[in-house]
């Protein structure tokens, strides 16, 4: 959801994830992880968003191929970093999704 065309009282009874609940237990998520060692966020302006998306994308459909990838985050637009970062993290964060599901972690 775009958060700019959503009501708070739309959000009644809902559950309401933002960028700042992606990480557990003081640790970031393995998305937020991604984009740090990868170089995927520069201004971040756009990040939250594509983190929250990718998120999304991984719980609905994993794992994604690259078009998918690309399909899911065409909504949101970056203006300094690159989408060849920005797709190679969130593809690094599914294989250590993928790890520590793995290893029941
Ligand atoms: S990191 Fe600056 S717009 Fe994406």
């Amino acid at each position: 959801m775009l958060s700019c065309l959503v009501l708070a009282l739309e959000c009644g009874g809902k559950s309401v994830l933002t960028v700042e609940g992606l990480g557990v237990d003081g640790k970031l998520h393995p998305l937020q992880d991604a984009f740090a060692d990868l170089g995927a966020a520069q201004c971040g302006y756009c990040t939250p968003a594509i983190l929250v998306t990718a998120k999304a994308l991984l719980d609905q459909n994993p794992p994604p191929n690259r078009e998918q990838i690309r399909e899911a985050l065409s909504g949101t637009l970056c203006r300094c970093t690159g989408y060849l970062q920005i797709f190679e993290a969130v593809e690094a964060a599914m294989v250590k999704i993928s790890e520590q599901a793995n290893a029941g972690t």
